[in-house]
């Protein structure tokens, strides 16, 4: 299972890549807008200079020929952008042209198997199942998840599966039991994957008791 960086933070994915545990990044208008007044493409850019594999770039139009218009910017940014558009009717359109043309495309805001599904068929590259909101909402989430590896499994689509609005350590474990070939992470959630009381607890011990031996 790849891991992404979910975050626009320049400073979280320089500590994410230094870890050397990243293959990839995520954003959304969200992540880019906490960022403040930066410009959006220079930022992709800075980004695509910290890690060489794919950084998702998401396009802001609802229109198809708007979605085309700055997936195709966006993508003359770094060779590893990824242009990420909408689960929506013109989403679709874009998707399957965008990949026509050669671009990647993650097809984002997917709740439903039956969405996942569409956006194989259009082509798409990833797929991003939304985890976390669907929890939110009292859906579970990871049964979204399980469906949609079930369904891609059938096929030879090519579309990896991006498991996303993964909130903590128990949704990436379970992603990567069922075979999720991406999990998208805030940076939160990979420091709290490393974590564990008796890892700390047996370090102290250790140390402890090497030092109390005279060495
Ligand atoms: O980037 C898409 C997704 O991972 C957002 O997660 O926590 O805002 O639902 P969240």
């Amino acid at each position: 299972m790849k891991f992404f960086i979910d975050t626009a933070n320049l400073n979280e994915i320089r500590e994410a890549a230094a870890l050397g545990l990243i293959d990839g990044v995520t954003t959304n208008p969200s992540l880019i807008a906490r960022e403040g007044d930066v410009d959006f493409k220079q930022h992709i850019a800075a980004i695509c200079e910290i890690v060489q594999g794919p950084v998702s770039a998401e396009v802001t139009s609802v229109d198809t020929e708007g979605m085309l218009r700055e997936g195709r910017e966006v993508a003359r940014v770094a060779p590893n952008v990824v242009v990420k558009c909408p689960l929506t009717r013109d989403g679709l359109k874009a998707t399957r042209q965008l990949t026509e043309e050669g671009f990647k495309v993650n097809v984002t805001l997917c709740f439903s198997a039956a969405q996942a599904i569409l956006a194989a068929k259009a082509g798409a590259a990833y797929i991003s199942p939304f985890i976390g909101r669907l929890d939110d909402i009292g859906q579970n989430g990871l049964v979204l998840l399980a469906e949609i590896i079930e369904i891609y499994r059938n096929y030879d689509w090519g579309t990896e599966v991006l498991a996303a609005s993964l909130r903590h350590p128990i949704h990436v474990v379970e992603a990567a039991r069922m075979g999720a070939d991406v999990a998208t992470l805030p940076f939160k959630v990979i420091e709290q994957l490393m974590k564990h009381p008796l890892t700390d607890k047996g370090l102290d011990a250790f140390l402890s008791d090497w030092k109390k031996s005279g060495r």
